[in-house]
């Protein structure tokens, strides 16, 4: 036996003033975006900023359905809108905020796993690591350089990749 150890790192700011002018930018368009959630059942509201490698700045928040599965995360919501309407345009870095209703978020909220699936897929599809930024409404700031942090091991089978 022999054990497969990996290892995630984070890089943590107590402070926004200490990220690139656009890391704050993505990060405040992210707050912004949590106001357009639609969360009346979790009274959680995500909001997701994306930026593509030509600029464009994507928002995304939770929309939930009172058939609860039915319903989607502010990261999907945003990547799939990249997906949909820039096809062939690689996304540089996303940033992932909350605010809840009836209590602070004041750790930084980790994308779910499939949210994490989707945003590997991506990586895969332009061969780059994306860039995550995690806050909750306040408090210290996670940067990650990757889904690979939060998913060490990641379902991939090259031949269904292509080869
Ligand atoms: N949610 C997200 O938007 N992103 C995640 O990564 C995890 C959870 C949403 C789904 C639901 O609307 C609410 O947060 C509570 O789970």
């Amino acid at each position: 036996m022999e054990i497969i150890k990996k290892e995630a790192i984070v890089k943590k700011y107590s402070n926004e003033n200490e990220l690139s002018a656009m890391e704050k930018e993505l990060l405040q368009a992210a707050h912004d975006a949590t106001q357009t959630a639609y969360a009346p059942y979790s009274k959680f509201k995500v909001g997701c900023a994306i930026l593509l490698e030509n600029g464009v700045l994507i928002k995304g928040s939770n929309q939930e359905n009172i058939a609860y599965p039915s319903g989607l995360c502010a990261e999907r919501v945003a990547i799939f809108h990249a997906g949909a309407t820039y096809p062939n345009v690689p996304i540089k870095m996303m940033a992932v905020t909350a605010k809840a209703i009836d209590y602070k978020v004041s750790e930084p909220v980790m994308p779910c796993g499939a949210c994490l699936q989707s945003i590997s897929e991506f990586e895969l599809k332009f061969q780059s690591p994306i860039c995550i930024i995690l806050q909750g409404e306040t408090g210290d700031i996670y940067v990650a350089e990757g889904t690979k942090t939060f998913l060490p091991f990641q379902f991939y089978i090259k031949e269904l990749a292509g080869g």
